[in-house]
């Protein structure tokens, strides 16, 4: 089969498409044949080696997936073969998604509904579990809830402005004038305020007329904490799921946070995968009734991983960037 490797850690150029054997299901494990992947920012920190370093090198890059179940290992009853099925969080203990076939743990995938196409099944894996899990399981997002989603025409915030709206909150998201503000807007955010602002806490606040966030959703946290805390109502919670660079808490700052009775939480996907499944289970569920959509900005093939990864990491992508295997 063919598959992107790395021999070693590195920037993308480290990233080859080779032919490799295809994998055989060990105990508890399925072979998928997969038709669609998604690249994410996990996927270069594994690449890199500055997070979860695989163990044994060369190794297969890549978290998402959406295919078809072509085979099963010992003791495996939970799927068979012909089932459609889509997952995330692959790739970091396992070999990942850029290829053709993945032997992938049973209890990470779930089902696909048969009306959702396998890219945006492969578009919504990490997207909508990071969101879900973020907001709901970590953020106890409540009806009537005003929601600050950063970084909303993004991967993960594109999903997060849908289950926070989903969960019948008001939802601010911040992005950029323009396309992707209006991009936001149309997947449920009810107000957009430009990231870029100097005055992002008070931009926020109008946006919302007068009212403070019950919850935020954090892809940034070194960009927005002191701001976060600047709207966030007493006893809220921000939920992080990222950062590039140290979170800084200066006096300021942890004043604001224990006047607001703030609650600062941690979200990994890494971590998730007891609960991973069951989530998906029910974002399929949403994609394929119509109330979630995963966007895709544009495709790649197998051929062109590295162009994949080029382009998530430029400014101006709305929602997610697909590999097609077949290609
Ligand atoms: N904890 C977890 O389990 C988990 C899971 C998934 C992702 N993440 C993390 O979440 C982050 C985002 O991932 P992603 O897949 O959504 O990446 P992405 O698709 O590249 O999206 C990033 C988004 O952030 C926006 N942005 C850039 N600078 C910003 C700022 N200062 N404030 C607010 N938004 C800003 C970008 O807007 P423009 O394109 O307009 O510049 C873009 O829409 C990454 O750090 C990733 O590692 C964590």
């Amino acid at each position: 089969m063919r598959a992107v490797r790395f021999h070693e850690h590195g920037d993308e150029s480290v990233l080859a498409l080779e032919t490799v054997d295809r994998p055989d299901p060990g105990p508890g494990e399925a072979l998928v044949r997969i038709e669609a992947a998604s690249v994410n920012p996990i996927d270069e920190y594994v690449r890199e080696g500055s997070v979860s370093p695989p163990s044994g090198l060369p190794h297969v890059g890549g978290s998402d997936l959406a295919g078809v179940v072509e085979a099963v290992g010992e003791g495996v009853t939970a799927v068979a073969p012909g089932d459609r099925v889509f997952a995330t969080g692959l790739g970091i203990s396992s070999p990942g998604t850029y290829a053709e076939y993945a032997a992938a743990p049973v209890e990470q995938l779930a089902p696909l509904p048969a009306s959702v196409p396998f890219r945006e099944g492969a578009a919504a894996a990490m997207a909508f579990a990071t969101a879900w899990r973020a907001l709901v399981t970590r953020g106890d997002i409540r009806l009537g809830d005003l929601a600050l989603v950063h970084g909303a025409s993004g991967g993960v915030g594109h999903a997060a402005v849908q289950v926070a709206a989903a969960a019948g909150a008001t939802v601010v998201g911040t992005a950029r004038d323009g396309e992707p503000a209006a991009f936001a807007r149309e997947l449920g955010a009810d107000a957009v305020v430009d990231y870029r602002s100097d005055e992002l806490a008070e931009d926020v606040r109008t946006a919302a007329d007068g009212r403070e966030v019950d919850v935020v959703f954090e892809p940034q946290a070194d960009a927005h904490l002191a701001a976060n805390l600047a709207c966030l109502t007493r006893g809220g919670r921000i939920v992080v799921i990222g950062e590039n660079g140290p979170i800084a808490v200066d006096g300021g700052t942890s004043m604001a946070a224990k006047r607001a009775d703030a609650d600062l939480r941690f979200m990994s996907i890494a971590a998730s995968a007891g609960d991973q499944a069951a989530i998906l289970e029910r974002v399929g569920e949403r994609l394929a009734d119509g109330t979630f959509t995963a966007a895709i900005d544009c495709v790649f093939g197998l051929d062109a991983v590295p162009e994949a990864l080029a382009e998530l990491r430029s400014s101006g992508t709305l929602g997610k960037v697909v590999l097609d295997t077949s290609r």
